[in-house]
């Protein structure tokens, strides 16, 4: 059973500055709704009500958007405009929210490993919300319903063009059936000429909490960071660990190509 949702959000998102000089990058809007609301329903929609984010300096927008906002709830209650609350209630009706920091930026596997008092010894998702996927059953939730058939760790997968390895985690495998590889290993940001494939990691993860210890022993890598790629390539040497290629469509939010995309597809949704 698995229950928790884990949203490393202590990133600077320099690439989107000014905008994030002092706003998080996680409550940037897709039209009318920050990254980490779409992420935040995601988790709901997969039965993960557990929400544990790893927050940092700056990021306090976050807590208060997943909170009552008395005075504006006072000020708009009994109007026309009550009913745009209505999706943010909902989720805060509906999760549980904690929070702790991550003092250094010391990469993604990092991040994951400051979440472990929010997590302790369950089996947990991480979304990183810069990835938005859409259209059709989430992500997590077909990823779910996975893990409660192999019991094991599972990243989601896409193809990529190959002159884009660099910029993602990036598998090999065998498929063991449609769209499902038995990983025998990954890499964090190989150069396209060392890539083993195009099949690349999105920030879609369920990790078994054996990955803590692995990340405590894991050293530094791309970057000079400690890379969540690392951990899972151990761990997929002693057990059976899953790369899912997901139905649906992401955007790199992180990219403001992506964002703007996004932002398009969306409000072309709203509007059919
Ligand atoms: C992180 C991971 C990478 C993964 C990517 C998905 O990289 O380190 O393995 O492919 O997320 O978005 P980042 O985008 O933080 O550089």
């Amino acid at each position: 059973m698995i229950t928790k949702c884990l949203f490393p959000a202590a990133g600077y998102g320099t690439r989107f500055l000014p905008a994030t000089k002092a706003m998080p990058k996680e409550m940037m809007p897709i039209v009318n709704k920050p990254l980490i609301q779409y992420g935040v329903e995601e988790a709901i929609e997969a039965g993960l009500t557990d929400i544990g984010v790893v927050s940092g300096r700056g990021k306090r927008a976050i807590e208060d958007h997943f909170d009552i906002s008395y005075e504006l709830e006072h000020q708009i209650a009994g109007t026309s405009k009550e009913i745009l609350l209505d999706d943010i209630r909902d989720v805060i009706n509906q999760c549980t929210f904690s929070y702790t920091r991550q003092v250094e930026m010391k990469g993604l596997g990092h991040a994951i490993l400051t979440g472990e008092p929010l997590i302790g010894d369950n089996p947990f998702a991480v979304l990183l919300a810069d990835d938005f996927c859409t259209n059709g059953t989430g992500v997590l939730k077909q990823m779910v319903s996975l893990f409660n058939e192999y019991q094991c760790s599972i990243v989601a997968i896409e193809e990529v063009p190959r002159d884009q390895t660099q910029n993602y985690g990036v598998i090999e495998g065998t498929e063991i059936q449609g769209g499902l590889f038995k990983i025998s290993g990954m890499v964090e940001k190989p150069a396209p000429e060392d890539a083993p494939t195009n099949l690349a990691i999105i920030g879609r993860y369920i990790l078994t909490p054996d990955i803590f210890d692995i990340i405590r022993n894991v050293a530094p890598g791309a970057g000079g960071e400690i890379q969540i790629t690392d951990a899972i390539n151990e761990q997929c040497k002693k057990r059976m660990v899953l790369g899912y290629k997901f139905k649906g469509r992401r955007f790199d939010c992180g990219s403001l190509v992506g964002f703007v995309e996004a932002t398009n597809y969306v409000y072309g949704e709203m509007n059919k």
